[in-house]
């Protein structure tokens, strides 16, 4: 056993933590940008193959010190890596530094990329070695370092399914994270009216049928010297067998080319939320029984739609939702409380994140049923 860090945009870690701690079954904590749990390979291999919200999966290696260079050489030689990388096998090493004086990052970066290097030198190779690179993680903090080994992947938020794009789309894993921040659980109907490229449709409709988002990758920590023999492969039948029967899913948007993006990204992930072409001021064609929820990442006015007057089109969208969606709960991305604040009634802020760089929160409220008063 060891700790498995799994990682997401700062500010979304309490809605990762809920996911980690039910698919895990055990306790997590938060630190900083994802949750801690104790684990071992497989449970990391089975965290990037079926949480939503992970952005990251990390498996530790090593808790050394490092007071200096030489001592943090001396404690990668111990290390025995011949569990991790296979021999001839290339290696990148990423250094991050917080509070610490071992000096310049990339000269850290060299010392243990060489000490690896050295330890690895006299190990025999068997065949040739897998093409894809070990990427190491060191992270520095006061006279300590711990190092870890990318156990999920770079691209851990991509599922496969989104090849068309369209205005600003959010990452997946970040879609997943606002679901379970603003209290959805799958089963529970769903509609975007902002759907864009259908990120949040498609991931609510592949969650409620029970689809693992990571059927379409192989995490590089399945490849590791130490990871049991044909485990993977018994991973990935029994996350190809089975699966639930969905819920509602509905998805809007006014741009024709979104929604025909949204249309081919569901049909590559398997799904069929309802989609159509309509402006979020004007009703759906087809009622949708609720209650639900309803979640939406409108135009910030930074990267979409730059010439648009924003409060306008939110209380107006604000306006049409409660005529059709009265009794359900209303989230909505957005960079202001005050913008929220015109779809819907007691709107919190629950969460706030980088979105491409452009902070932003995520604001949940009521949409007030008829005769009820818009307020607070
Ligand atoms: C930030 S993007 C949403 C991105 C989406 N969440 C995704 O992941 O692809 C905002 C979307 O709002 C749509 N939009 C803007 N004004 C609209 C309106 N009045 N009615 C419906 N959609 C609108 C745009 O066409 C754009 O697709």
């Amino acid at each position: 056993m060891t700790t498995v860090f799994v990682g997401i945009a700062p500010g979304l870690e309490h809605a990762l933590a809920e996911e980690i701690q039910s698919l895990a079954q055990r306790p997590v904590q938060v630190v900083e940008g994802g949750v801690e749990i104790e684990g071992d390979v497989v449970d990391a291999a089975g965290l990037a193959l079926w949480s939503h919200c992970a952005g990251q999966v990390l498996v530790r290696i090593a808790e050394l010190p490092a007071a200096s260079l030489e001592q943090l050489r001396q404690g990668v030689m111990k290390v025995d890596w011949s569990q991790w990388i296979h021999p001839g096998q290339t290696v990148e090493v990423r250094v991050t530094k917080i509070e610490a004086r071992l000096g310049r990052t990339d000269v850290i970066t060299k010392k243990v990329e060489r000490a690896i290097g050295d330890k690895m030198r006299s190990a025999r190779r068997r065949g040739r070695p897998p093409r894809d690179v070990v990427q190491i993680r060191v992270r520095v903090r006061g006279k300590r370092a711990t190092l870890s080994i990318d156990a999920g992947g770079p691209s851990l938020h991509k599922r496969g399914w989104r090849q068309a794009t369209a205005k600003a789309p959010i990452r997946e894993n970040l879609a997943a994270a606002c679901l379970m921040a603003a209290g959805w659980q799958p089963g529970v109907p769903l509609f975007d009216p902002m759907c864009g490229a259908g990120t949040f449709p498609i991931e609510a409709a592949c969650w409620n049928d029970d689809r693992a988002p990571g059927v379409e990758r192989i995490p590089p920590i399945t490849r590791v010297p130490c990871f049991p023999a044909k485990t993977w492969q018994q991973m990935l039948a029994e996350a190809r067998t089975g699966g639930r029967d969905g819920g509602v899913v509905v998805g809007s948007d006014r741009n024709q080319g979104a929604i025909d993006a949204a249309r081919a990204n569901a049909k590559r992930a398997g799904v069929a939320p309802t989609l159509e072409r309509k402006s979020a001021t004007a009703p759906l064609s087809t009622p949708v029984q609720g209650p639900g929820l309803v979640i939406l990442n409108p135009p910030y006015g930074k990267r979409v739609a730059e010439n648009i007057e924003l409060a306008p089109l939110y209380r107006k969208t604000g306006q049409a939702l409660r005529l059709q969606f009265p009794g359900w709960r209303v989230a909505c991305v957005c960079p202001e409380a005050s913008l929220a604040g015109h779809l819907g009634r007691k709107m919190e802020q629950v969460a706030r994140f980088s979105n491409g760089g452009i902070s932003v929160s995520l604001f949940v409220g009521e949409l007030p049923a008829a005769g009820q008063a818009r307020s607070g």
